[in-house]
């Protein structure tokens, strides 16, 4: 008997249950564009360096093009459709808006998921390549200008809204944990 090429799964996207069959090759950025009809999350480059793709897993950025679908089984996916609280943006969507973060609706969707990430990543502690001091006793870095592009730099955008992009990501920051707006964010 043959191996099966396919398998019937449950996917949690943005709170709901879906069951499909899918191929096992399917990735989870197909899955959600071709059969759950999400396109919010674009297919940039198909081979995880542009970030187009990026959803959330379980609260963790996830470039979907590189997930397969089954893998994903049993996980809550975020993808930018789910990421707004109901007719309310996400401070981060707001933050983009009024600072005019965004150019394009290629990248924007996985500019917002991947910077509601960071600022998670970012409050829960962890440290990036930018950050000077990762003994645990520093606690958490500051998340200046810097931080934030470094932690972004896995999001690529073709027309150079970088300096908009950095500045919403501190001011939706600032809104989650007041008062600590980036350093040189807003300059
Ligand atoms: S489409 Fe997934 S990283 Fe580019
Ligand atoms: S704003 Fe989307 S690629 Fe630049």
């Amino acid at each position: 008997m043959s191996p099966a090429t396919s398998s019937t799964i449950t996917l949690t996207v943005n709170g709901e249950k879906h069951t499909l069959a899918v191929d096992h090759r399917t990735t989870l950025l197909d899955a959600l564009r071709e059969r759950l009809g999400l396109t919010g999350s674009k297919k940039g480059c198909d081979q995880g360096q542009c970030g187009a793709c990026t959803v959330l897993v379980d609260g963790r950025r996830t470039v979907s093009c590189l997930q397969l679908a089954v893998g994903a089984e049993g996980r809550e996916v975020t993808t930018i459709e789910g990421v707004a609280d109901g007719d309310r943006l996400h401070p981060v969507q707001q933050a983009f808006l009024d600072l005019d973060g965004y150019q394009c609706g290629y990248c924007t969707p996985g500019q917002i998921c991947s910077a509601v990430a960071v600022i998670e990543e970012h409050a829960a502690g962890w440290p990036s390549v930018a950050t000077g001091d990762v003994r645990p006793e520093a606690g958490a870095p500051e998340l200046t200008a810097e931080e934030i592009r470094e932690r972004m730099s896995g999001n690529l955008c073709r027309c150079g809204a970088y300096v908009s992009i950095v500045q919403a990501v501190a001011r939706a920051a600032d809104a989650r944990t007041p008062g600590t707006e980036a350093e040189g964010a807003t300059a």
